[in-house]
């Protein structure tokens, strides 16, 4: 049959899609990115806020009147394994439901369908890792691999536990064979994925272990990893991203608030001055390292005093790049037990004011860089100027450039001339 797959969320869903791509693949389908003519049309799905849930709804309901009527609508992902079995009653005309370790199964499931079987299974499985997994379809210079799924951090705002289920993490072996067998499809730079990816624990082997053992695979140019939970960002790990030369000098670490009253009602287990000392020192023994973070505005009880603190944390760790969000309220979750007081245009203020300041903040970083030579693993022509190439720096900045060959696929040396918010422009620098 002729499968279309949409993906929405994080890019633990893009792998997944790639990985049911795969599998169905390998089952005798094949794929297709015309929705018209698909057979099997599948939504992967985000339920991290409630804008995300209710887009995912909205896009099910109009999918059904673009496509075929006979064929198969399904939902898969977060909001699946959310909702279950009443999604059938929410969305007319939905024919399957696969929760977020029941995978496997959809080749099977989409036989049943060929047979008119509407099917439900969100069944949790926290033993699934789909640890045997088929060989990619698709190459791409940067592609993800996941070396654990789920999270035990049960953050109080987050339904991401309940969705995703308890933690395990991919033997090292299947990470390094996916791996190398991407490498050998053209990827040159990996991102290993995990909900709380630094506390991997394959035996006795660790992240920052793990991290070693990729570093040795040759062909390969450059790791990166998210997302680390402060709580787990071991000194031995720092070590490892330091000394490793494949491992790019960039930490994402959500810090979320800058308030310790509202860390400790988040459950994030730290405070504000933990949080500032590991930056310290993880920009003391990393030179040149960029750290992101995520942060969210309008938390049950938020202050004005508690959104200052962070808007001052902002100002006080200088992140190159923040992920900004006004609070949703997740049921289920603890937090949705707190009263959600906030209203919701100051939630919106307050949010804007963060994304301002960010924005001041990250200009004046990327300001700092103009003069510097930076090395940009080159991807491909630049969506905007198709005369120009676009492709990353170490630090996870976009960068843009003139270069005189095509370099797709390269390690080129840029030399930063301008810079707008969020990108670096520049020009590669002859050899
Ligand atoms: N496991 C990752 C990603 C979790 S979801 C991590 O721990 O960082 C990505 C981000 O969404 C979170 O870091 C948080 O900033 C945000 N988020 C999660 N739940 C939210 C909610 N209920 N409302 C608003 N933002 C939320
Ligand atoms: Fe959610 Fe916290 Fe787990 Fe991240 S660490 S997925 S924010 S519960
Ligand atoms: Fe969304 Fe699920 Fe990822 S809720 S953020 S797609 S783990």
């Amino acid at each position: 049959m002729k499968i279309y797959i949409e993906t929405y969320g994080c890019q633990m869903n893009k792998y997944d899609s790639g990985m049911i791509r795969s599998m169905l693949v390998s089952a005798g389908h094949s794929l297709t990115s015309d929705l018209t003519e698909a057979e099997v049309v599948m939504v992967n799905t985000c339920t991290v806020r409630d804008r995300a849930e209710q887009r995912a709804l909205g896009r099910l309901r109009h999918l059904r009147g673009l496509i075929d009527k006979n064929a198969a609508l399904g939902v898969i992902g977060c909001v699946a394994q959310r909702i279950g079995e009443k999604l059938l009653s929410e969305v007319r005309g939905l024919d399957f439901v696969v929760g977020t370790d029941r995978y496997a199964l959809i080749p099977d499931i989409i036989k049943e369908i060929d047979h008119g079987v509407r099917r439900v299974d969100t069944l949790q499985d926290s033993g699934e890792n789909y640890a045997v997994r088929p060989d990619p379809i698709t190459a791409s210079l940067s592609d993800f691999v996941s070396v654990m799924r789920g999270c035990n951090n049960y953050c109080s705002y987050c339904i991401v536990p309940y969705v995703r289920g308890r933690e395990r993490s991919v033997p090292h072996e299947a990470v390094l064979a996916e791996v190398e067998a991407l490498v050998r499809l053209g990827m040159r730079d990996v991102t290993l994925l995990g909900q709380n990816v630094n506390s991997y624990r394959d035996g006795p082997t660790t992240f920052a272990q793990l991290l070693g053992i990729i570093n040795n695979v040759p062909g390969l140019e450059r790791i990166r990893f998210a997302t680390s939970h402060p709580k787990d960002l071991s000194p031995e790990l720092i070590d490892a991203i330091a000394h490793l030369d494949k491992v790019c000098e960039h930490v994402h670490l959500p810090v979320q608030s800058g308030s310790n009253s509202i860390l400790r009602r988040m459950n994030r287990s730290y405070t504000r001055e933990d949080y500032v000392a590991l930056v310290g020192s993880i920009r003391e023994r990393i030179p040149g390292v960029a750290v992101t973070t995520d942060v969210i505005m309008g938390f049950p009880g938020e202050t004005e005093e508690d959104c200052d603190a962070t808007l001052s944390l902002m100002n006080e760790i200088r992140f190159d790049s923040a992920f900004m969000f006004r609070y949703s309220v997740r049921e289920g979750t603890s937090a949705a037990a707190f009263d959600d007081d906030v209203p919701e245009a100051m939630k919106i203020e307050r949010l804007k004011t963060a994304i301002e300041l960010q924005k001041r903040i990250t200009t004046t970083i990327n300001q700092g860089l103009i003069g510097t030579v930076v090395e940009v693993l080159a991807d491909g022509p630049s969506e905007r100027d198709a005369s120009r190439t676009f492709g990353k720096a170490r630090s996870g900045k976009t960068v843009v450039f003139e270069s005189p060959d095509d370099c797709a696929g390269k390690l080129v040396s840029v030399r930063v001339t301008d810079t707008s918010a969020w990108t670096l422009h520049g020009k590669t620098e002859s050899p």
